[in-house]
């Protein structure tokens, strides 16, 4: 089993310096690693991103840990890794599944907070989709991503039926968007969560939350979410969420969940676990050891 990671910008045939303590922990786990081109891979330079990427002699099974890359990024990744005899955990679809909110939520309904969403970013549009949450509070984000540093202008909505503030929310948040919005808008019910701290640069409210990565179906690890405040001795009631992680169709994904003031632990997103980072404390020898075992 291989590692794929992204190289330096400046020099091909280096790590990009992010992964550097990552890779030392994938190699005494005992996995390989190659290095592709992350700019000429969302260039379209398939054949040259690849380069240096050396052909086994037999079908290898391969990671990607890296940048996020959009569903065609990843599907000509992954068609190009084929055809050197390199097949990644996830498919495109399995990619794709996890990436965008509304490909998986129907799997995590039950466990997560209401959402809808719209590709159509007219104002008619928007304010049709606001409504369904009558007075509640909401956040914004796209297929994939918020803007959740930027709390206050472009993330929370405090009355979805206030249509100036959904519309100004809406728009500060494309904006900061901009080239990057996936696909299109998502609305969430807000859920008042476990308070934590506040982030030390964008004053955002931190809260528990935990990332735990799946690999085929079996934990490989949790951590705490945010690098920062006291998260204590906290005991998540995981039975639910690894019975819905059975039904995700996906290899290799993180569920990042979070617990309500009222006690109840929710799901607020999927990820693919290829593309999701970990916290900065994690410790990089655990997870790959246990991902080792996962996936052998
Ligand atoms: N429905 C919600 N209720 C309460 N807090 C939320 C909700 N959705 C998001 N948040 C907060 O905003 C953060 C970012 O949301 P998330 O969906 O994880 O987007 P991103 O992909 O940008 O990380 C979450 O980690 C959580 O703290
Ligand atoms: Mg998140």
């Amino acid at each position: 089993m291989r590692i794929i990671y992204c190289d330096n910008v400046f020099d091909n045939e280096i790590i990009e310096p992010d992964y550097e303590e990552e890779k030392k922990s994938a190699i005494n786990a005992g996995f390989d690693f190659s290095l592709i081109s992350f700019e000429e891979l969302t260039d379209g330079n398939i054949t040259t991103a690849l380069r240096f990427v050396k052909e086994p002699e037999s079908r290898e099974f391969a990671i990607y840990r890296g940048w996020m890359l959009t569903p065609t990024q990843y599907q000509n990744l992954y068609s190009g890794l084929l055809k050197k005899n390199i097949e990644l955990i996830n498919s495109p679809e399995e990619y794709k599944h996890c990436h965008y909110l509304p490909d998986s939520y129907e799997k995590i309904e039950t466990k997560t907070p209401k959402s809808n969403w719209t590709t159509e970013l007219d104002n008619d549009s928007i304010l049709k989709l606001a409504e369904e949450f009558g007075d509640n509070p909401i956040i914004v984000k796209d297929f994939v991503k918020s803007e959740k540093h930027n709390w206050e202008e472009a993330c929370f909505i405090p009355n979805a039926s206030n249509s100036n503030k959904v519309k100004s929310v809406v728009d500060k948040f494309i904006e900061l968007r901009g080239d990057s919005l996936n696909e299109g808008l998502v609305f969430r019910q807000f859920q008042e969560l476990e308070y934590l701290t506040e982030h030390s640069k964008s004053r955002m409210p931190l809260t528990k939350e935990f990332r735990i990565f799946f690999a085929n179906k079996k934990i490989v690890k949790v951590f705490d979410y945010w690098d920062e405040g006291k998260y204590g001795e906290t005991n998540i009631e995981l039975d639910d969420f690894i019975e819905i992680a059975q039904k995700i169709e996906s290899n290799f994904f993180t569920m990042d969940v979070a617990k309500k003031k009222d006690g109840e632990w929710i799901i607020m997103e999927l990820g693919d676990g290829q593309v999701a980072g970990l916290p900065d404390n994690a410790n990089r020898n655990e997870f790959y050891n246990k991902l080792k075992e996962n996936t052998l």
